[in-house]
């Protein structure tokens, strides 16, 4: 056996002759690919081309998250100068392509997640092994960065899978397992980890014929079919995505349109639509969310705790599937009721939840054996954490902790889900005040990312650090947040969505304003969200708040309320529903909303967002754009609020501010922290 050490390839041929590539990117727990790499991995494949020719050539990772995550996303950050990332793309294509030319078999032995360039280099070699694991993950995702693959997923893709399939997985974003991979061709097969390595070698050995598109799958790349897919799939991309904030898909559909995937111009006309779109405010915003949510995730990993045991009081919605959730991700979890209908209607919803997430039937018993139901509350003496989402009444959460402080392990944490009371009304006793932390999930819990991790000042610090770390263990992102009413999300929500109602007020047709809202990036507008949520909900957490904030409430959410119109669950609020489903009703024509109703809209949130930092809910802007992205899906490609704001200029807000004071009140006053 021969053996070259390079800094991020480990080479290795054992006795069959066999050439064992190991990617190990070093001073990193993640494989990512940057020039340097690329240089590499160019000298590995010459020099088994040009020394003694190997069998084959297997190619894996050392790491234990995953076979590689992509390009570096710091590589694109300097996008002032294209000529960097030109070098970045035309490297790698050149790289990739040597590998795909070369005249041994070569295997991708994939384990963990393969994104991005990861999944790119896997598509140049000849054959792909998938581990069977629900880490296993695949995918393309650079439309989210705002950019699109660019070492020649998007041609050797729909090369091997056909151009539709390819466009779904592209276009998306999305990733697939190991099982799916197989079932899309995307990999050759997927087989349990033992077996890894045995697979290796028999395709190696036997090199069985390399997988190429079958008749249909290649029908859907030939030029004259390409248009016609092509309008389809506009359509459908159309109606989720805005082509002027997110231009990136389209570049991706339009490219596979002109170019389509058998020439070899079509690995050039990649290369440069990439190159375009790194440049663009959308993937510098977007590039910059990931990095912001990426430091909320390292915040949540300086402790290593994760409770064993989880034990929630209160099978509503919200501790139904905060418990079922728990329970997904591995660890054991009671579920304390009296409401035996209301257990049983949590573990109903968890069931569909483990069998849409966990597929296969021998996963979804073990996660509902690991979440029990506990009408009596045995569960409260042996769990780690305890988490309370009872009815949001002081006085019954009081009372709540008073047993848990006499029943529960001296070193178990308690925690609340409230959205509305201060934490120092839990308790009067200052040992119990200590334990508690806020743990603020967001409905519906299993689609939301963010978990509010509220500190108030009595809070022991390890004990922020343990919850932030929990929110981790089940992969969701903690936001430390001060407690304070509405803490940060719902707070800064709520002025907008009270100004909304107002405009409806004026006679401005919901449509309208929920229209301008999408229009600027909001995933839905306000009085679409408002009825989703439930209006009751929102009039709730709007008399919580009233008075801290100073606002008033419109009478149209109390009339609605009072009538018993609460939105989508009584299938009429501010909109009517049908099946859950909203009827959105057609908008005049030339209808024109007022030329300052968006400004009322959002600079109410802005405004509130101000007023948060100034008095410290969050750390910094940084930590206030990353929750209101992940919390309310503001819109992602604007980079955040607070970098809206400064990109928008703070004087020009701060004089749109005033001025909608001195037209409809003081609820527009600038608040003390604009500078
Ligand atoms: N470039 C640079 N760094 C990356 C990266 C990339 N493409 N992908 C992941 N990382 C880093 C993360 O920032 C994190 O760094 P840290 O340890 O300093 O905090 C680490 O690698 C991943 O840690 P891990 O705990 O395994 O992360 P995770 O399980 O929460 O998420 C991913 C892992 C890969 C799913 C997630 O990081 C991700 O989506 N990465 C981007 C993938 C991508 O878009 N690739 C295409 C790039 S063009």
């Amino acid at each position: 056996m021969d053996k070259v050490i390079y800094s991020h390839w480990h080479i290795e041929r054992d006795e069959d002759n066999i050439a064992w590539l190991t990617f190990d990117k070093q001073d990193s727990k993640t494989n990512t690919i940057d020039l340097v790499v690329l240089e590499e991995l160019l000298s590995v494949i010459q020099s088994l081309e040009t020394g003694t020719k190997p069998l084959g050539l297997v190619i894996d990772s050392s790491k234990k998250n995953g076979f590689c995550a992509g390009a570096d996303i710091q590589q694109f950050k300097n996008t002032e100068s294209l000529e960097t990332i030109v070098n970045l793309i035309q490297q790698g294509q050149t790289v990739f392509n040597h590998l795909a030319n070369v005249s041994f078999p070569t295997v991708a032995l994939i384990e963990g997640y393969c994104l991005g360039g990861g999944l790119e280099l896997a598509l140049a070699c000849r054959y792909r092994i998938a581990i069977e694991d629900p880490k296993t993950k695949l995918g393309l995702p650079e439309v989210r960065l705002g950019i699109q693959p660019g070492w020649g997923g998007s041609v050797r893709l729909p090369r091997l899978i056909g151009g539709l399939k390819a466009m779904d997985l592209i276009l998306s974003g999305r990733t697939i397992e190991a099982k799916a991979a197989r079932k899309m061709g995307v990999v050759d097969v997927s087989v349990p980890k033992r077996q890894g390595l045995v697979a290796a070698r028999y395709f190696v050995k036997t090199q069985p014929k390399v997988r190429a598109a079958n008749l249909i799958e290649d029908f859907t790349n030939r030029h004259f079919v390409r248009p016609l897919l092509g309008k389809y799939l506009l359509k459908a991309i159309s109606a989720k995505v805005n082509r002027a904030h997110y231009p990136a898909p389209y570049a991706v559909l339009q490219h596979w349109i002109d170019q389509g995937v058998f020439h070899n111009a079509a690995f050039i006309a990649e290369a440069n639509s990439v190159c375009q779109l790194a440049q663009s405010e959308t993937a510098r915003n977007l590039i910059r969310v990931f990095e912001l949510q990426e430091k909320l995730k390292r915040l949540g990993s300086e402790s290593s705790f994760r409770p064993e045991h989880v034990h929630v009081v209160g099978a509503g919605v919200m501790g139904g599937d905060i418990a079922a959730w728990c329970a997904l991700k591995g660890i054991r979890v009671t579920l304390q009721d009296q409401n035996t209908l209301a257990v049983a209607a949590a573990l109903g919803r968890a069931k569909a939840l483990f069998k849409k997430q966990l597929k296969e039937p021998h996963l979804v018993q073990a996660a509902m054996d690991r979440l029990m139901p506990d009408i009596k509350g045995c569960g409260i003496k042996t769990a780690d954490l305890i988490i309370e989402a009872i009815i949001e009444k002081a006085e019954a959460k009081k009372a709540l902790f008073m047993t848990l402080a006499s029943e529960a392990k001296k070193e178990a944490i308690f925690a609340t889900n409230t959205s509305t009371i201060p934490l120092k009304a839990l308790s009067e006793d200052p040992a119990i005040q200590q334990r508690i932390i806020g743990l603020h999930f967001f409905n519906p819990v299993a689609r939301m990312p963010l978990v509010e991790v509220i500190d108030t000042a009595s809070t022991d610090p390890h004990l922020i650090q343990y919850g932030m770390s929990f929110v981790r263990a089940i992969e969701k992102i903690p936001l430390q947040v001060k407690s304070s009413p509405g803490f940060l999300v719902n707070r800064i929500l709520m002025p907008y969505l009270l100004e909304s109602v107002r405009l409806l007020e004026l006679g401005i047709p919901a449509v309208a304003i929920d229209k301008a809202v999408v229009e600027f990036g909001m995933p839905m507008g306000p009085i679409e969200l408002a009825d989703t949520v439930g209006l009751d909900v929102c009039l709730y957490g709007a008399e919580s708040l009233a008075h801290y904030l100073k606002v008033s409430i419109p009478t149209e959410l109390r009339k609605r309320v009072e009538a018993g119109n609460l939105g989508k669950k009584t299938g009429q609020g501010f909109y009517q529903f049908k099946n859950g489903k909203i009827i959105r009703p057609k908008l005049p024509e030339h209808y024109r909303l007022p030329e300052d109703a968006l400004d009322r809209l959002i600079l109410s949130m802005m405004n509130e967002a101000v007023a948060c930092l100034r008095e410290g809910i969050v750390a910094d802007a940084d930590a206030l754009d990353a929750g209101m992205i992940l919390g309310t899906g503001f819109a992602p490609f604007r980079g955040g609020l607070m970098h809206y704001i400064a990109e928008q200029g703070e004087s020009l807000l701060f004089q749109r501010l005033n001025l909608l004071a001195q037209r409809y009140g003081d609820r527009f006053l600038p608040d003390a922290g604009w500078r």
